[in-house]
């Protein structure tokens, strides 16, 4: 096993492993360790069954389910489906999911620790998808910013990126929005393992900071959020079917780009880590 880093800020490709098989503990200790320190893991060239994807991601932690449930897999329920298909009328995975900068299940009070994506189908140009590195952007912020956010906290809200991102669908049912009330966590986190801050904000699903006047918290909330989203801190990914991602949404953001889903299919399976509480 070979780890090659992809970008100075974020990523390292890991070379020479067929995660069908169990992986030696040695090796998952060396990949644990690569995905703390470098944020996000490309594995190329898998092919791997719904079994094995959720078996390599349970060697992560707990997997979690998803509040539009249509889409998780009947036999694999660990399995959550990006998709623009539509099989008997009915689509088979959740279409436009995350086109816009955010980390993982944000809206919820344990957001998710990090997910692992897998790349069944592709369009062969675009849907491409972008990575950055929150720890570079709060690096990158001057100190009279950094100290002025430190104390700060925002609400993140997914009825809110819902309503936003999935306007001309069906709204969410009262039982789906019990199920994801609006959560506070700061605008700095600390990642629980290295220790290390990184900028925790998103678009669409960050509703406001809290404990300002609206107009000055929201022009905050998009400066940052420009800062963060900078091509200077990123990478985008460009997919190959059998293409396994695994990224920390402790310490990232990630964004989806459009494609021509007329013309093409685009068939990803991702399974979600349980993480804890933001501090
Ligand atoms: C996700 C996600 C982006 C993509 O799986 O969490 O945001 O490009 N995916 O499919
Ligand atoms: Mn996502």
């Amino acid at each position: 096993m070979k780890l090659v880093p992809i970008t100075p800020h974020i990523g390292v490709e890991v070379e020479g492993i067929d995660l069908r098989a169990p992986v030696a503990d040695d090796d998952f200790t060396r990949i644990r360790h690569a995905l703390n320190q470098h944020s996000l893991l490309l594995f190329r060239g898998q092919t791997l069954n719904e079994a094995q994807h959720v078996a390599f991601s349970r060697r992560f932690g707990t997997l979690l389910g998803h509040v539009l449930t249509q889409f998780l897999k009947k036999e694999h329920p660990e399995v959550y489906v990006l998709s623009n298909v539509r099989e008997n009328g009915a689509p088979i995975g959740n279409h436009k999911e995350g086109w816009n900068w955010h980390s993982d299940l944000s809206y919820k009070t344990e957001p998710s620790l990090g997910a692992l994506l897998y790349a069944l189908e592709v369009p062969p140009v675009e849907g491409d998808t972008w990575f950055g590195s929150m720890h570079a952007a709060w690096d990158a912020l001057d100190a009279q910013t950094q100290s002025k956010i430190r104390p700060l906290h925002a609400t993140h809200s997914y009825a809110n990126y819902y309503g936003k991102a999935f306007a001309d669908r069906n709204p969410l049912s009262d039982e789906q929005k019990a199920a994801v009330p609006d959560v506070t966590h700061p605008l700095v986190r600390t990642h629980p393992e290295t220790g290390r801050l990184s900028l925790y904000v998103g678009e669409d699903v960050v509703k406001q900071i809290e404990g300002l006047p609206a107009d000055e918290g929201d022009a905050l909330l998009a400066r940052l959020n420009k800062h963060a989203t900078s091509p200077e801190f990123a990478y985008r990914h460009k997919w190959r079917a059998g293409d396994l991602l695994v990224w920390d949404n402790r310490s990232t953001m990630h964004r989806a780009t459009p494609y021509d889903d007329v013309a093409y299919r685009r068939v990803m399976h991702r399974t979600t880590v349980a993480g804890d509480r933001p501090f």
